[in-house]
């Protein structure tokens, strides 16, 4: 029989799309959920992505609709492994070395939920350090996945700037080897990345408490327009560290997404992967991985990871998607530049905006605001002051920042 079943809150990104699609005002604006719009408003379908599904179709690259293996297409994996590894002294040795597991999943969320479903059965402490604030669904995830969920802090609403005194103080005090979440680039929602200074500060405390990291890479392309750039400073100083001294990190995972830099929502494509110096432990992990996954799933979907292989091993192709990635950024850094200059400065000091990277802007507006927002302009952004940007063009970065200095000026 069913029991006591009540109404489940509404998620606090996805939940806005629902209201935005209800809202009958014609100039209703959605900057909730971080899918790219191009200058008309409209899903943008990346060109390379589109040869790339021409190539499997019309010249017949794709050969079956058969199902993959459970942890992925093997062609997928090793040239996802080398486009994030392979540019990096110390990734091509742990390449070669076959220290690193890598797994296709069901994109960035999938792959989150298997790291830690992963940890929870194998790891000793099910307590993750994330920052505060973070992605809202990181709380789900790992508390879903029987991970404690507990907080570092992260941004500074006074000064809008890296709290970096008060991280490394918890962080210090985390239970000792605590699991951390960290963000590769683009931090989500703040789009605020720590300098490389503050990397090797933070990760001499995780050493230090011999946290485990997770590292979450959604928006790998966005801080610099070329996804190789913005291999997280995290991830080589990590390898690196690994390599030279692997007692001090024996160990660490990283979850990726081609969501939004191929602009594959839907297609649900992503990786796990997980670094570790034995050999040996590595074909344990990937054993267990496979139990993991084959009563959850079975095994991951085979559209997107065609289009990435297809992607990733022709060149010209590959430039052509470098490309596209920079016309994402570019635009997304002139809506950010224009929404600046729109926005009342007698008002409020704006000039956080200007140093934030990726799709988002956080605003520091408080949670009444954004209602205010909401209720009284149709525009819709999380109620912790986020915005995102790819709902803003031209066409209506005046109708938003004239909204956010009315909400600001009461
Ligand atoms: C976001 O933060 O808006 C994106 O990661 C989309 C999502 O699934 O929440």
């Amino acid at each position: 029989h069913w029991v006591d079943v009540q109404m489940a809150p509404p998620d606090k990104i996805l939940g806005l799309s629902e209201l935005y699609v209800k809202d009958p005002n014609p100039k209703k604006v959605n900057l909730g959920v971080g899918a790219y719009r191009d200058e008309e408003g409209k899903p943008w379908i990346l060109p390379s992505v589109k040869e790339a599904e021409r190539k499997l179709v019309v010249e017949g690259l794709e050969k079956d609709k058969e199902y993959v293996p459970i942890l992925g297409s093997g062609p997928y994996n090793s040239a996802v492994q080398k486009f994030i590894f392979g540019h990096d002294e110390f990734g091509k040795k742990l390449i070669a070395e076959k220290r690193i597991v890598s797994a296709q999943t069901i994109s960035g969320t999938g792959s989150l939920r298997v790291i830690a479903e992963l940890l929870n059965k194998f790891y000793s402490v099910k307590k993750c350090y994330m920052s505060a604030p973070t992605w809202p669904n990181h709380l789900n995830v790992f508390r879903d996945a029987g991970v404690e969920p507990a907080a570092y802090p992260y941004y500074d609403l006074d000064t809008n700037s890296l709290d970096i005194e008060n991280l490394l103080a918890t962080l210090n005090k985390a239970e000792k080897g605590a699991l951390i979440l960290l963000h590769s680039s683009c931090h989500n929602p703040t789009g605020l990345d720590a300098t490389s200074e503050q990397w090797d500060q933070i990760l001499e405390v995780i050493t230090k408490r011999e946290l485990f990291p997770i590292v979450d890479m959604a928006y790998q392309g966005f801080a610099t327009g070329d996804p190789i750039k913005d291999l997280g400073i995290v991830i080589h100083k990590m390898t690196k560290m690994h390599y030279e001294n692997p007692e001090k990190l024996p160990s660490f995972a990283l979850c990726q997404s081609f969501a939004k830099n191929m602009g594959l929502y839907g297609e649900r494509t992503g990786s796990v992967f997980l670094v570790h110096e034995s050999p040996e432990f590595i074909s344990k992990i990937t054993s267990q991985l496979k139990a993991l996954v084959r009563p959850m799933y079975s095994s991951p979907p085979c559209h997107g990871s065609k289009i990435v292989e297809v992607i990733l091993n022709d060149e010209k192709l590959y430039k052509s998607w470098l490309g596209d990635v920079a016309k994402i950024t570019n635009r997304l850094n002139e809506v950010r530049s224009g929404l600046y200059d729109n926005l009342d400065h007698s008002l409020r000091n704006w000039d956080h905006l200007k140093r934030q990277k990726g799709m988002f802007s956080y605003t520091g507006l408080s949670k009444d605001e954004m209602l205010k927002l909401r209720s009284d302009f149709s525009i819709y952004g999380t109620d912790d002051g986020r915005f995102s940007l790819a709902g803003i063009s031209n066409r209506n970065v005046k109708y938003v920042a004239e909204a956010v200095n009315a909400v600001v000026k009461k």
